[in-house]
């Protein structure tokens, strides 16, 4: 039984003072944090007359589909319509601020409005709005090109950008580029290389072939019959694994399977994409460098390329610029996107090595075209926005500011994982899951149909923290420019709507 011991005092530095009756070895958890409401930077008042916003909020239930949303509950709901943004802070329609604890769904890294990107932005759009990059090209996709080669893992070895628009497309291309390598490659081969093994769990996206190389049964299963064929290696996650067994010998036994599907197919595989460190989507579900670093070296003794899919990942999310940095891995192909522009614009990217790049060469007649393009592809406006990103990570030293923000975050969710209605808490970098459970020593899951993490999601919004659950793992996925003052609410405010909801 947890009690609280003093309240939250609206309008103060609030305090929170949970211990736990008769567990007389844990300390009280505790520490003070400011409110949203004496916390939120916005000076600007908002100045939405009642008409207007009831006027957006009925066009908002009658002519907007929201993704992976229930319309027939949304329309119940009060929305939550967002006018503004600063530094990590959001404001909707009717003056209600919020602290931005999923980046805007895992995107923004600087924080709104930053005022490097938004130069470069500016500027780009007095110069150059759009110009195809099927004929021409443009000076920003140019830019970002090099910039992003130079600073992808293994040096310079990932050395060709093929840009799109979302993590989907990103994934999309690897998996075309893959197939088609290999088609070209192994043209006498007797077998295809034609199958992708990929993990349990994992989300790329919702196009039909990120979804196809997906595993999350809630999103992909239904649209089965649309899909290719794929084998999926058991996800080494440790909180999940069989009751009783050793963490790495859960891992080393994932390891073996994986090999085992490698060895089966032996000839067939034309690659392996995973999610590298963490499987997001999954809930956050976390493996070691080690594992990746053998998983790379098993398709590179099979011929298999390895896709890495850094699209949650990248731009410094797990602490370091890229996740497979942590394990010393180059893929063969690296899908960015999301943070890739520091949140402003859509934008991705699909890295290839020179030996990919290579094998689609020929001339006219040999017709080893890439033949994949999209509209906006390379738009110069979202290459200008990633080039502000990128200057931003130089100038302000971003990763290294980061560090102290991870330490505290650790700190944080050490008190956190004390609370009997958390199972687990898996992190890498700032990319955090808290599992909700009936109690912890069973690790025992609430019925889907309570809600749980929706309901500590919704009480976290009354007190001006935005983030969203995935199931009952509650997500923290706060921008790289968060501040000490924010993280403290951040965490405090998940805690006391965890204790609350949970109670
Ligand atoms: C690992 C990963 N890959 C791909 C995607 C898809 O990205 P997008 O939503 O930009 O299509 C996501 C989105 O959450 C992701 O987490």
């Amino acid at each position: 039984m947890w009690t609280r011991h003093s309240g939250f005092c609206p309008g103060s530095r609030e305090t929170l003072l949970i211990s736990r009756e008769g567990a007389g070895t844990l300390p009280p958890m505790s520490w003070n944090y400011t409110p949203a409401e004496d916390l939120h930077p916005f000076s600007v008042p908002c100045t939405w007359a009642a008409e207007a916003v009831a006027e957006l909020e009925a066009a908002d239930k009658s002519a907007l589909w929201k993704p992976f949303t229930q319309m027939a509950g949304y329309v119940d709901e009060q929305p939550v319509i967002i006018e503004r943004g600063q530094g990590n802070w959001l404001r909707d329609v009717r003056g209600r601020a919020f602290l931005d604890g999923v980046s805007s769904l895992w995107v923004n890294v600087h924080g709104h409005g930053h005022p490097v990107i938004q130069a470069r932005i500016r500027r780009q759009l007095e110069e150059l709005d759009h110009s195809t990059l099927l004929g021409p090209t443009n000076v920003a996709a140019v830019e970002l090109a090099q910039r992003l080669v130079d600073l992808a893992p293994g040096s310079g070895q990932l050395s060709r950008v093929f840009y799109s628009d979302s993590g989907s497309t990103s994934v999309e291309i690897a998996v075309k580029m893959a197939f088609q390598f290999h088609a070209q490659h192994h043209q006498d081969a007797a077998r295809k290389r034609d199958l992708f093994v990929t993990m349990t769990n994992a989300y790329h996206g919702d196009t039909l072939g990120s979804v196809s190389v997906g595993g999350i049964e809630l999103f992909h299963s239904l649209y089965e019959p649309l899909l290719f064929k794929t084998r999926q290696a058991p996800a080494p996650d440790p909180y999940h694994r069989a009751f009783g067994q050793d963490p790495l010998e859960h891992e080393r036994r994932c390891l073996e399977a994986l090999k085992t599907i490698l060895l089966e197919e032996r000839g067939r595989v034309a690659g392996l994409v995973m999610e590298p460190l963490v499987q997001g989507a999954a809930g956050m579900l976390c493996h070691s460098p080690g594992y990746l670093a053998e998983a790379a070296a098993l398709c590179r003794e099979e011929g298999a390329l390895l896709i890495i899919d850094e699209v949650a990942t990248g731009f410094g999310r797990t602490g370091t610029m890229f996740a497979c940095e942590q394990a010393g891995v180059v893929p063969d192909l690296m899908c960015l996107a999301k943070g890739i522009t520091g949140g402003v614009l859509p934008l991705a990217a699909t890295l290839a090595t020179e030996t990919i790049y290579e094998g689609f060469l020929g001339d006219h007649t040999a017709y080893r075209t890439f033949f994949h393009g999209h509209s906006y592809t390379g738009n110069p406006l979202a290459c200008a926005a990633a080039l502000g990103s990128l200057d931003v990570f130089r100038e302000e030293g971003t990763l290294a500011r980061l560090a102290p923000r991870i330490d505290q975050l650790s700190e944080r969710l050490s008190v956190i994982e004390r609370h009997p209605n958390v199972g687990d808490i898996r992190r890498v970098g700032v990319m955090t899951g808290i599992e909700l459970v009936t109690d912890c020593a069973t690790g025992e899951p609430y019925p889907a149909a309570q809600l749980v993490g929706r309901q500590v999601c919704g009480a976290a919004l009354e007190r001006g923290v935005l983030i969203r659950p995935l199931g009952d793992v509650v997500v923290l996925m706060p921008p790289l420019s968060i501040t000490e003052d924010e993280l403290d609410l951040l965490c405090g405010t998940v805690l006391g709507c965890i204790d609350e909801v949970c109670a």
